[in-house]
């Protein structure tokens, strides 16, 4: 048995099988909508509903803002939903891939920075912010963030923090040039927004770096003129793992500034770094965001931090874009 789900102040209607979320029905139908996590963490999917019953996991939730989160939401008969934006896609866009390892570098004590190259004639197609999942063995999945931009098709590179006791995290130190895993891209609808030409303040905790990685070298690459400044905060110098990305954007993006932000006090003296977390540095260093959009990425408790300061700084909540990282299985 399925529910008719239309999208309100449109013809636009997709069924949606029982037990399945309002997110998975829409892009099972090929309608993206905004999301991230699917796992009611980023609040990305949020939309409201327009006619119709719902049922969300867990209740309650959408009491205070009025908006639901499609991927937590259920119908328990017809709706019509009103999402913050929708397009459509081709749901056969999205493909697995048996991929080879070419590269496997420790960029910290806790980072590997995975390369992973397509087969001859294969190309992988994702815009910048989105992730592909990994699937292991025993038929669970884990996602990443794509940190190449989406010119360089032939490869992806992932950004792999080391999760204590994790399944995959485990495994990839002894990753090595020839390996085969497989993967399956694109997920993940974000929209940074490229056309805009306002201001961006991009904020990224740890490996929370690989996502914008992929979005500013897309910039450079498309010769994208809108100033950005980026916040990157680690617990110490080592989590800032990549500080030759940010010498090229500094060299090629016009307007490009930089916010270091380390809380160990001895590594931040060293760096000249903001010394503190990542949402005090953007209290600190970015007083006035009116008017500008901002793309966060990282743990859950840092991106709210983060979005709090960002509308205490006067950003418009509706311009904060964010991808969230969720340790553990991903939803396939
Ligand atoms: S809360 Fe629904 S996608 Fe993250």
């Amino acid at each position: 048995m399925s529910h008719d789900v239309r999208i309100a102040g449109t013809d636009v209607h997709f069924p949606c099988a029982t037990g399945q979320s309002l997110l998975d029905a829409a892009l099972r139908a090929g309608i993206s909508m905004p999301y991230s996590c699917r796992k009611g963490v980023c609040g990305n999917c949020a939309g409201a509903v327009r006619a119709g019953e719902v049922q969300c996991a867990p209740p309650g939730r959408e009491a205070d803002t009025g908006l639901y989160l499609f991927c937590q939401c259920i119908p328990l008969g017809d709706v019509e939903i009103d999402p913050a934006s929708w397009h459509r896609i081709d749901p056969s866009a999205r493909k697995v891939h048996r991929v080879k390892v070419f590269r496997n570098l420790q960029a910290a004590p806790d980072v590997n920075l995975l390369f992973l190259r397509l087969p001859a004639g294969q190309r992988a197609r994702f815009r910048a912010g989105q992730y592909l999942q990994v699937l292991l063995a025993d038929g669970s999945r884990r996602s990443y963030s794509m940190a190449n931009a989406p010119h360089e098709s032939d490869m992806l590179q992932l950004h792999i923090r080391h999760v204590p006791g994790g399944r995959f995290t485990q495994q990839v130190a002894s990753l090595k040039p020839g390996d085969l895993l497989e993967v399956e891209l694109p997920f993940g609808e974000i929209e940074p927004q490229e056309a805009s030409d306002a201001p961006l303040l991009c904020v990224a905790g740890g490996t929370g770096f690989a996502p914008v990685k992929s979005l500013l070298d897309d910039f450079v690459k498309k010769g994208v003129r809108r100033p950005v400044t980026l916040v990157w905060g680690g617990r110490d110098k080592a989590g800032l793992y990549l500080p030759e990305a940010v010498e090229k954007w500094r060299k090629f993006l016009p307007g490009f500034r930089f916010i270091a932000s380390v809380e160990d006090e001895a590594d931040a003296r060293e760096l000249g770094a903001w010394q503190g977390r990542v949402d005090a540095a953007v209290r600190a260093c970015c007083p006035d965001l009116s008017g500008y959009d901002a793309y966060c990425c990282g743990a859950p408790a840092m991106v709210t931090a983060v979005r709090q300061a960002c509308v205490a700084a006067g950003l418009d909540p509706k311009r904060f874009g964010c991808d969230v990282f969720v340790a553990g299985p991903a939803l396939g």
